[in-house]
């Protein structure tokens, strides 16, 4: 074990971890800041602001790029195939310890809302999760993902690849409004 006295003050190598841990804190409050104003513009619009909807959008864009800043200098943004294996193991914490542990309390608490929002988002990183492990394989063998539309449930998030089904299965929206990307 490491003797705390005589491992004062820190290695070089360890000066950088305060900016290191600004960065997290920082890359993590400007990706939500952008979430909120994209919301934010979607209810300015729904109420009949439809300049300050695109004052908000514009905002958020600036804090993404912010968001993205951040991650870059903390050396996380690799190459395409190392950026697959990272979004699935991030959905993979989230299916398997992260979105269970928070099913449970919130049925627990008996906080319905909650209960439905995180049942959404562990359905869909389900769908992720699959669409990033075929489409892995692929670019581990140089090929990118096929010209198929991908589409998204707009409430729920239900994500897949070609058609839209009739009725999302796992929150009813009808299949025409998915977003198609
Ligand atoms: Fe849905």
């Amino acid at each position: 074990m490491a003797d705390a006295f005589k491992n004062t003050p820190p290695k070089p190598e360890k000066l950088g971890a305060m900016t290191e841990e600004n960065l997290k804190a920082a890359f993590a409050g400007e990706s939500q800041a952008s979430q909120k104003y994209l919301a934010f513009a979607a209810k300015a619009d729904a109420e009949g602001y439809a300049n300050v909807g695109r004052l908000f959008r514009a905002v958020a864009y600036a804090e993404s790029m912010h968001a993205r800043n951040h991650l870059s200098a903390l050396g996380g943004i690799g190459g395409t195939a190392d950026n697959l294996k990272a979004a699935w193991g991030g959905e993979t914490f989230e299916i398997d310890e992260m979105y269970p542990a928070y099913a449970a309390v919130a049925k627990l608490q008996g906080n319905a809302e909650a209960g439905t929002s995180i049942r959404y988002a562990l359905t869909a990183e389900r769908d992720h999760q699959k669409i990033y492990d075929t489409t892995a394989k692929g670019v581990g063998a140089g090929k990118d993902l096929g010209d198929t539309a991908i589409r998204v449930c707009p409430i729920c998030g239900h994500t897949v690849i070609g058609d839209a089904p009739d009725e999302c299965p796992v929150c009813g929206t009808a299949g025409q409004f998915f977003t198609t990307f």
